[in-house]
């Protein structure tokens, strides 16, 4: 793998790599408490059932690593909680960890950080347009890309991503068209890419940034994703392309540690005008202090808690290749894209024949908790997103399930037997996460 480009001095030795059986395999009880993706409430609103493996919310199953926990551990018996900033050290930590993951120099003085990466790309898109200017996105799109524009009364442009024989490709034809529009002022980038998983290289990044260099369009980079890279395959941060004019949502913990609710938007950006805006933004807001878990926590998790990810990554490796043989062996009619980042695995139903209200149904009925293909793009109808973050048994169940119950409806099918009962899936229009 190239996730670590030296040798680890990470004290945290309870996961070494291949073990027979992996802390990864087991997580902590998630019945009765208030976690989304296994909320009942939440599962009978997008599912019809709580009856599900839920594998939809992409966020993870998994303790945490120890150094993390020990860290919000002695912050919590400190019992002392004072007025206390440190972005400094955070700044510092993200920096040191992108020079040895990624080989990316970042100077500690370019960022600022605010309460999440969503929170960061709202507050961009209005420091780089104007209500009634357009903002362009890729489609499939992480579903919540199209209400932060939305929201902030700019309008969706979308270009999509070409589909070439279940790998995903920028449209640079499409892309040069809609960036040329006068109305188009800046662009949300995915890299790693939520839904299909592609981890953009460097040739397609510049050749990205020189049509909207010409168009005068910046691009904002969710790299949120960044650490999760299977492989043959490397993460190249748009700020090693260009930093001068495009800014990146860089490094967060909440994907690569599992700290989903105690984590922060890490903005970074050579363009000193445009940092020196946000800033005064987001200072006059009373964003930027972040607070005492999540700066300890964020520190901790850069500085010790490599040896967690790298078996995490070995472990999601693992997941991939199991799924991979399943679909090859029992559910050849399922097609996975190549997963070469991300925890997400996008799966194309369309030879299954199911589509839509039937798939969805499906899910349902065999208690495959994914998420629909259509929250990512109106037209993925055959496709749904897969979250593998989980304890492989689970995943091995819900697979097997959906097996069982595609096999019922192919058989049902060949005897000329209507589909499926058609259950709802409705989209849970409330949520805003995931
Ligand atoms: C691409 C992407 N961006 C942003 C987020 C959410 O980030 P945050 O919770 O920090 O706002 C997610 C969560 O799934 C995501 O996949």
């Amino acid at each position: 793998m190239l996730h670590s480009a030296t040798p680890n001095s990470d004290p945290d030795t309870s996961f070494q790599r291949n073990d027979p059986v992996s802390p990864f395999d087991t997580a902590p009880a998630k019945t009765g408490d208030t976690f989304v993706r296994h909320d009942p409430n939440f599962l009978n609103m997008v599912f019809g059932t709580d009856e599900v493996t839920p594998l939809w919310v992409a966020d993870m199953d998994f303790a945490i690593a120890n150094p993390i926990q020990e860290e919000l551990l002695r912050l919590a018996n400190r019992g002392q909680f004072s007025y206390e900033f440190n972005s400094k050290g955070v700044f510092a930590a993200i920096s040191t960890w992108f020079k040895r993951r990624h080989d990316l120099s970042l100077d500690p003085e370019k960022f600022e950080q605010v309460p999440g990466v969503l929170t960061a790309i709202a507050m961009l898109i209005r420091e780089l347009t104007e209500p009634g200017d357009s903002v362009l996105m890729q489609v499939p799109a992480y579903h919540q890309f199209g209400k932060v524009i939305s929201t902030a009364s700019r309008n969706i442009v979308k270009s999509a991503l070409r589909n070439v024989d279940g790998s995903y490709e920028m449209d640079y034809v499409d892309l040069e068209e809609k960036l040329s529009a006068p109305d188009v002022k800046a662009m949300i980038l995915c890299n790693p890419h939520n839904p299909v998983g592609r981890v953009w290289r460097r040739d397609e990044l510049e050749k990205l940034v020189e049509i909207a260099n010409r168009h005068n369009v910046t691009i904002i980079s969710d790299e949120i994703h960044s650490d999760i890279i299977y492989t043959g395959h490397r993460f190249t941060s748009l700020m090693a392309v260009d930093q001068k004019k495009h800014v990146s949502v860089i490094g967060s913990p909440a994907k690569t540690f599992g700290l989903h609710s105690i984590s922060n938007g890490y903005v970074y950006t050579g363009n000193e005008e445009l940092l020196d805006r946000f800033k005064k933004t987001a200072d006059s807001m009373y964003l930027t202090h972040g607070n005492a878990f999540t700066t300890f926590a964020t520190i901790a998790a850069y500085e010790k808690g490599e040896a967690w990810v790298d078996a995490l990554l070995t472990y999601l490796e693992g997941t991939v290749a199991w799924i991979d043989r399943f679909l090859k062996g029992e559910l050849p009619s399922i097609r996975m894209s190549p997963v070469e980042g991300t925890y997400q695995v996008w799966l194309d139903c369309s030879a299954t024949g199911l589509a839509g209200d039937e798939l969805k149904a499906t899910l349902s009925e065999s208690g495959f908790g994914a998420t629909p293909g259509t929250w990512f793009d109106q037209d993925a109808t055959q496709f749904i997103r897969v979250n593998i973050a989980a304890p492989r048994g689970d995943i091995e169940k819900a697979f097997e399930q959906f097996k069982t119950v595609l096999d019922r409806i192919a058989e049902d099918r060949a005897k000329g037997i209507v589909p499926v009962d058609q259950k709802t899936c409705s989209r849970a229009s409330t949520n805003s996460c995931c």
